[in-house]
């Protein structure tokens, strides 16, 4: 018979998890208060990356003339740019209601609670309830607020809100150097805003491999970003127009005044939307805690993505999403932690998967390491690009790639590959063997596996 299956959230969690369930025959409920496609779609990933496009195609301009393309004095149509970023938007979100449609979701839109461990109460106009053999929370994350005086201040605002600005920012203090401190800071400074980035750590981006956080705060420091570390923000107060942020350091408190506080200080569970507490669910902390098959304490009940806080990136939940599906159909679910990547939309970006050097040192991993510069990399050099490190982590006996790091043009790309190496279990060798296209930049991936070895072709001996 088949299994009725409840999901709350249409982010990339819950709506992949929707359509997997219809292909392996659910009959499937889908509960979303607001559009599909959830954070990342809306406002996160998929936005930011096409004002970010943007950013890099002006920068791009920029610099033509160096290589006798005369594209003088291009200019932004900040209109036409938001336009342009909407309508990004709602094709996909088009595309994902349609792809419910044709695999026979059926669709409820309002908010969803939880009754108890098999039953849902949607509150649209009318509210009604639901009952399944199971049910997947994917509820996804908010912004992380902290108190200071001044938060309430206009001009003080979120990423959410730096997605909808009226007008290229003429400044920005940027509050908190993580993922989205650093992408924000690489958009706006690409566009003419003056940016400080203030963090609490003694590096930005903290899990990234040290160096390549050296090369992207080279970037940033050349396309005018301030970056104080070992610095908090303390309170906000308004000047004329502006926001003095008041920061504390560690060379005694500083002012910093900008148009805009951007507060970037991580993402917290949206837990309480849906009432865990109504079923039973045990929580950690905020997120709700889960098995390796995404499986709460109630058997009938899953969390999957940001909403457990295990990996809060859109590729992650939705690879959650597919797994608790299968778990629940009972096929074999395969989601494999160590193999996650990360990217990080920065010029140049970066990209990740496995390990880093430093957290094999702490573990006590015996590893090789292999490094190329993009500075030896044809096709990086052609499009004016060459700033950039490849760097590949492998075991130091069995030669297992256990980890690659990357900055340079379109890692975020390149790092599938390592990705697949790593699940198939391939080693330095396996990757040396295979043949890389001339001249691509994924070139500089087979140079960077050979040095693992010692003997990278295009770098002196
Ligand atoms: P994050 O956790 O990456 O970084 C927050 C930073 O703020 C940390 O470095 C932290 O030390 C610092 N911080 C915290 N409190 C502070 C304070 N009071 N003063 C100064 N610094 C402070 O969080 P972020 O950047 O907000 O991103 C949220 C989530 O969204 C992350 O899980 C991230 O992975 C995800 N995301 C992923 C993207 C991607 O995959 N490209 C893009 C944007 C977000």
């Amino acid at each position: 018979m088949s299994k009725r299956i409840i999901i709350i959230g249409g982010g990339p969690g819950g709506y992949v998890a929707a359509i997997r369930a219809a292909q392996l025959g659910a009959e499937v409920h889908l509960i979303e208060k607001e559009s599909f496609g959830g954070t990342c779609l809306n406002v996160g990933c998929i936005p930011t990356k096409a004002l970010i496009h943007i950013a890099d195609q002006y920068n791009e301009l920029k610099k033509a003339a160096k290589h006798g393309l005369l594209a003088d004095n291009p200019r932004i149509d900040w209109k036409a740019v938001m336009k342009h970023k909407n309508d990004i938007i709602n094709q996909l979100v088009d595309g994902v209601t349609w792809l419910l449609k044709s695999n026979k979701v059926t669709v409820h839109k309002g908010q969803a609670v939880l009754k108890d461990s098999q039953t849902v109460i949607i509150n649209g106009d009318n509210s009604y309830e639901l009952a399944g053999d199971a049910i997947i929370l994917a509820v996804g994350s908010k912004a992380a607020k902290i108190k200071f005086p001044g938060s309430e201040l206009e001009g003080v605002i979120d990423s959410t809100q730096a997605l909808e600005l009226p007008l290229i920012p003429s400044s920005m203090t940027i509050i908190g150097g993580g993922v989205i401190g650093v992408e924000f800071a690489a958009l706006y400074s690409a566009l003419g805003a003056k940016i400080t980035i203030v963090e609490m750590l003694p590096e930005i981006l903290p899990p990234v491999d040290a160096q390549i956080t050296a090369i992207i705060k080279n970037e940033l420091k050349k396309s005018g970003v301030e970056i104080m570390v070992e610095s908090s923000l303390t309170s906000i107060e308004k000047r004329g127009s502006n926001l003095i942020a008041k920061i504390k350091t560690k060379d005694g408190d500083k002012k910093v005044e900008s148009q805009y506080v951007l507060i970037a200080v991580g993402r917290k569970p949206n837990t309480d939307t849906c009432k865990p507490e109504a079923a039973n669910i045990q929580m950690n902390g905020s997120a709700i805690a889960v098995n390796d098959f995404f499986q709460t304490n109630i058997p009938n009940i899953y969390a999957i993505g940001d909403c457990n806080a295990k990996t809060m990136l859109a590729h992650a939940a939705s690879a959650q999403g597919i797994a608790a599906v299968e778990h629940i159909m009972g096929c074999n679910p395969s989601y494999n932690s160590n193999v996650i990547p990360y990217c990080v939309y920065c010029t140049p970006e970066i990209a990740g998967v496995g390990i880093t050097e430093a957290q094999a040192a702490e573990k006590g991993i015996p590893v090789k390491i292999g490094q190329f510069s993009m500075a030896g990399n044809s096709k990086a050099l052609i499009e004016g690009n060459d700033t950039g490190l490849i760097k590949i982590i492998a075991h130091a006996e069995s030669g297992k790639i256990l980890g690659a790091h990357m900055i340079g043009p379109r890692v975020t790309d390149i790092i599938a590959e390592i990705a697949v190496a790593m699940t198939l279990g391939a080693t330095a060798d396996d990757i040396v063997k295979t043949i890389h296209a001339h001249p691509t930049v994924s070139e500089a991936v087979a140079e960077a596996v050979h040095g693992v070895n010692g003997h990278a072709i295009h770098w002196p001996a």
